[in-house]
């Protein structure tokens, strides 16, 4: 298949691109592509941060973040805090489909879902449970070099854009805490002028900096996306590293409006699966240095 770019954020990114890729094929649109494709990820129990088998919060409980953008008409839905629908990016999609808002939260959120006829489910797998259990007797803090593995995804074709990104957050993080996910310019963003941007890692730092509408904004400046996703991720570093200089958590994906493609990330060995339209293949990028 000619003219698409499809990529998706790590190494559950294969199975996100292998599934919009096959929809493509069979003829779904853009939109059903990245839905199909993020729907996988949140349906795989062995993926401990997104969707079913999401690892939960401190209170034990699984809440879910997602949004989705369509860069023609620049329409956006997004959800958080959503609990008992593993299938968020699917709510997500219906709020942009249905509503005039751009976020549901919590449960009004849930209250959407079911009166749009999505069916309540379990999203506490019986793994994720176990962990909780454990974590409850010493409730260590999470490393930050752990689970914030959100499954973001890009389709580019000459005549769409749209980002979508699905997470179950930061695990054993409080109740109502939401991350860059579901907030449009933080966790994604999509500009049909400019490109689209997503972004994975340590969302309460990604939020603070609103990561991916700097990177469409200095893509709107006349920077590749190469250059982008990297002057977003020094600025992070920049910001947001501690005393010691450790930076946070993060990796953003870009695609610019002529199909041209950018990564970086904080750390080292950042995965990811590009699609071409021709083949699909796995990368993955090292930390970009500070300046
Ligand atoms: N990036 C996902 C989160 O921190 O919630």
């Amino acid at each position: 298949m000619k003219g698409i770019l499809l990529t998706a954020t790590w190494n559950f990114g294969r199975l996100a691109v292998e599934r919009a890729f096959n929809a493509l094929e069979l003829g779904a649109s853009a939109l059903d592509a990245v839905e199909t494709g993020i729907n996988a990820v949140e349906m795989d129990p062995s993926v401990q941060s997104v969707g079913y088998g999401g690892l939960p919060n401190r209170a034990g409980y699984v809440e879910l973040d997602a949004a989705i953008m369509d860069a023609h008409g620049h329409r956006s839905g997004a959800v958080a805090a959503l609990r008992g629908f593993p299938r968020a990016i699917s709510v997500a999609r219906r709020v942009m489909e249905v509503l005039p808002h751009a976020l549901l939260v919590g449960e009004g959120a849930a209250e959407f879902a079911r009166e749009q006829g999505f069916e309540e489910e379990e999203t506490l797998s019986p793994e994720a449970s176990e962990q909780w259990l454990q974590w409850r007797e010493t409730q260590a803090p999470p490393a930050d070099v752990e689970d914030h593995d959100t499954v973001g995804m890009i389709l580019w074709t000459p005549d769409t854009i749209v980002v979508g990104c699905s997470t179950s957050g930061l695990k054993w993080k409080y109740p109502g805490r939401v991350g860059d996910s579901p907030i449009v310019g933080a966790g994604l963003y999509a500009d049909a002028e400019v490109g689209a941007a997503v972004a994975t890692g340590n969302g309460d730092e990604i939020s603070r900096v609103a990561l991916c509408s700097r990177v469409a904004f200095l893509m709107e400046l006349g920077r590749s996306a190469q250059e982008a996703c990297d002057e977003a991720i020094r600025y992070l570093m920049r910001k947001r590293s501690d005393e010691k200089g450790v930076p946070p958590h993060a990796a953003v994906l870009a695609v610019r409006a002529d199909g041209s493609f950018g990564v970086s990330a904080s750390y080292a060995k950042f995965p990811y699966a590009l699609h071409d339209g021709q083949s699909l293949t796995m990368h993955e990028r090292e930390a970009l240095q500070p300046d």
